[in-house]
């Protein structure tokens, strides 16, 4: 999977006291603040930085300066709602002196805060940021809640392909999963400078969703299930110079990103041509176009699916809307909105959707998410 299409431009860092000041500069503008109240709070951040080699972000900088990596973010759709993201301050943990237990804990407890008792929240976690000597926590998982992909011998995969490398690293830990195609991952928490340490969720920290279709009986028996919301930790937040290495995002789901990626896509779930068998549809020939009526049949599936287990998803066609609501508030802000075409036309039906006819630069603004390598994996150039 890509995590950014080849052409953004991601602009390169311009040095710690350089992005500190123009994170306090926009957030003055942005803010309204008095400008020697700016100046002041520049003054003293520099300060800190020669002393220490680094500085602290105030509350407000930490929670409005997520707020605006998100809007930054080319890769989604969703950013409309950007202002009301809400910020966890757990700095306190993910330092030298944290017990991996303490910090899984908070974890688990931003899970359950994100899930709400099923009113999804946009939930952000910040934990320590990295600091000089210390390169900062991190999350070994893509996302918080994920499935185990276990290989067969015959090259095929139990449960999600996607997560089959992850899975053979925590097996290679010692964990052993269920065996089912649906098993949830455990968390792997790295503190700097320590070995990683494996963690079970709690069932009620992964609340899940069984797919059922609102006229095909059979459609249960396919035995599909997804998890309610996504939560991302391989992104590092980095806001005014600072690399906030696990910073954990919680939203709600569009659909398609269920129904025509993780269920349907051939390296990932590969439901189609089960659907397409249960529809009985002639699947010998691509011209019936047997997989795109499987397709939207298993998006109607999960749409009603999160609609009767009350659990909040929103359609392709509403989040695009939402989407150009966003683009055009953010014109008349004087800003622009950098966008990822390719991140933001839904993988099903883009052309019945307003983003299709538009044209987006891909370019990445600091602050904002950025993708973090997968830790299990040897850099190759000697590196662990
Ligand atoms: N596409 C990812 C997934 O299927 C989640 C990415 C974030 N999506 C979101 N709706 N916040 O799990």
């Amino acid at each position: 999977m890509h995590a950014y299409a080849p052409q953004s431009v991601v602009a390169p860092s311009r040095g710690l006291e350089a992005e500190a000041e123009a994170l306090i500069r926009q957030l003055a503008d942005e803010q309204r603040l008095a400008r020697d109240e700016a100046e002041a709070r520049a003054r003293e951040v520099r300060r800190d930085i020669s002393v220490t080699g680094t500085y602290t972000h105030t509350e407000r900088e930490l929670t409005e300066g997520a707020r605006i990596a998100w809007r930054n973010n080319v890769r989604c759709v969703g950013k409309f709602y950007w202002r009301s993201l809400a910020v966890r301050d757990v700095r306190r943990l993910g330092g030298a002196a944290t017990e991996e237990a303490d910090l899984f804990e908070a974890l688990v407890e931003h899970l359950r805060e994100a899930w709400n008792g099923g009113r999804i929240r946009l939930l952000l976690s910040a934990f320590a940021p990295a600091a000089p000597g210390c390169p900062g926590p991190r999350v070994w998982n893509s996302q918080l809640v994920r499935y185990a992909g276990y290989r067969r011998a015959d090259g095929s995969v139990l449960g999600d392909p996607a997560g089959a490398d992850f899975t053979e690293a925590v097996m290679r830990l010692g964990w052993r999963g269920r065996g089912t195609a649906f098993d949830v991952l455990p968390v792997v928490i790295q503190l700097p400078g320590r070995e990683p340490r494996l963690f079970d969720l709690p069932p009620d920290a992964a609340p899940e969703v069984l797919i059922s279709h609102p006229s095909y009986p059979w459609f249960e028996g396919l035995g599909l299930r997804w998890h309610a919301f996504p939560s991302i930790a391989n992104h590092v937040l980095e806001l005014g110079g600072l690399r906030y290495t696990l910073a954990p995002f919680s939203g709600w789901y569009t659909c398609a990103e269920i129904g025509a990626r993780n269920l349907s896509d051939t390296n990932r779930y590969d439901m189609l041509p089960a659907v397409a068998h249960g529809m009985g549809l002639d699947t010998r020939r691509d011209r019936t176009l047997w997989r795109d009526r499987a397709l939207l049949e298993l998006n109607v599936a999960v749409l009603h699916s999160y609609d009767t287990a009350g659990v909040p998803i929103i359609d392709h066609h509403f989040a695009t809307k939402q989407f150009v609501r966003h683009e055009n508030r953010e014109f008349r802000s004087g800003r622009g909105c950098p966008a990822d075409w390719s991140a933001i036309v839904p993988a099903t039906s883009g052309s019945t959707t307003p983003v299709w006819q538009r044209h987006y630069e891909p370019t990445v603004l600091r602050p904002n998410f950025l993708p973090l390598p997968d830790p299990w994996v040897p850099r190759g150039d000697g590196e662990a």
